[in-house]
């Protein structure tokens, strides 16, 4: 990794021939998470056939159908709990609520219903507290200081979602077997390590960036009253469509990396070495409008053998939530501060509070 060129993706045909070629994770710090103790390798850093073959797996949890037949009382519970209870009139700080809703949907899908959504929260949101990082530079550009912090602000959060989250809802599931990621794992050998990193993977890319999702497309639509009054106006077909039009211009996650392990050709590059760190820049790829035919989220969700598997439950867990608050005729209070957070490489939205009049 010592000294390698980085090079930047810019065109959707480039970031689909380096995406679909022989090259690996390179984002989330993925180069830097420890393998040795793990007997099953985790999804996000996995390549080949294994790889194939758990998400295939897993795949079934995750189809638009199933989204829709088995997800979509998950998400209109959560509503109840989180939103029906506000009175009108009242402040509340949408990124917050976005938070303790994704955690409530994402988490029964992912079969850790055994502790509370608030503290799982808090857990999640204490293992994003991380020193700066860079991920074009060797050793992340981080001191050995901040690799200690990192270490302290990784580990205890992790240990603690082990000991709340993890652990009691995998005893759970070895007794009773239910239809969700934790009980699949348990059944295909994993052991507590594995499963550990498993949910920790689901837990982050599903909760956190669908959080972030929800509170800027609120925003969006708080802010521009014509996109509201479309929004409004459709159907849930239509509702989706301008939703994936959001996450296009704005994607959560705006940086994809990959590590080049075999000489690849790639249009504008040429041959790219291997050792090469290549930098998909997501919102210059969904802007390159010659491939624009390319998918409704351009690169949003990633492409390839890592692609999104929680695309469909993200969207439609979106367009519920906010069509039931755009019911309660909310006003923005204040607009929200958007941060980076360089672990995700995308936007975090907060401080965002709005009233809701109805
Ligand atoms: C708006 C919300 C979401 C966004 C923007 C998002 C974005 C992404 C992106 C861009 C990747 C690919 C990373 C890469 O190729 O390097 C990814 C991977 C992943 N996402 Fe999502 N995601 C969202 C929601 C979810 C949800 C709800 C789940 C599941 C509960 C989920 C689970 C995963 C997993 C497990 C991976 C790793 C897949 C692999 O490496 O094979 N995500 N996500």
């Amino acid at each position: 990794m010592t000294g390698a060129s980085v090079w930047t993706a810019t065109t959707m045909r480039a970031a689909r021939q380096v995406l679909r070629g022989p090259v690996t994770q390179a984002g989330f710090t993925a180069e830097y998470i420890p393998r040795g103790f793990l007997r099953h390798h985790p999804v996000l850093i996995s390549d080949g056939d294994t790889h194939d073959d758990q998400r295939r797996a897993l795949g079934r949890l995750f189809t638009r159908d199933v989204v829709r037949a088995r997800y979509e009382s998950h998400m209109r519970d959560a509503v109840a709990r989180w939103l029906d209870d506000v009175p009108a009139g009242a402040v509340v700080r949408a990124d917050r609520l976005a938070l303790h809703y994704a955690v409530d949907v994402t988490r029964r899908v992912v079969g850790l219903t055994e502790s509370s959504v608030t503290g799982m929260s808090r857990r999640l949101e204490a293992f994003f507290r991380q020193p700066p990082l860079d991920m074009t530079r060797d050793d992340l550009g981080r001191t050995r200081r901040q690799w200690a912090q990192a270490a302290l602000n990784g580990l205890v959060p992790i240990a603690m979602f082990q000991l709340a989250d993890v652990a009691p809802a995998v005893r759970a599931r070895r007794r009773t077997p239910r239809e969700d990621v934790v009980s699949h794992l348990i059944d295909r050998g994993y052991t507590d390590a594995d499963i550990l990193v498993e949910c920790v993977t689901y837990g982050t890319a599903g909760m956190v960036t669908t959080r972030e999702f929800i509170a800027l497309a609120l925003w969006r639509l708080l802010d521009d009253p014509a996109l509201r009054e479309r929004y409004d106006e459709a159907d849930r077909a239509g509702r989706l469509a301008l939703l994936y039009a959001i996450i296009r211009d704005e994607p959560v996650v705006e940086h994809l990396y990959r590590r080049v392990r075999e000489p690849v050709t790639v249009d504008g590059a040429g041959e790219l070495a291997p050792g090469t760190l290549v930098d998909i820049d997501v919102g210059a790829t969904n802007a390159d409008d010659a491939e624009r035919a390319a998918g409704e989220a351009g690169l949003s969700f990633g492409a390839g053998p890592h692609r999104c598997p929680g695309q469909h439950l993200a969207m439609m867990e979106t367009e519920v939530l906010l069509t039931a608050l755009l019911r309660r005729r909310p006003v923005a209070v204040t607009a929200p501060r958007i941060l980076w957070h360089d672990l995700v490489a995308g936007y975090q939205v907060r401080e965002f509070d709005v009233r809701l009049e109805a």
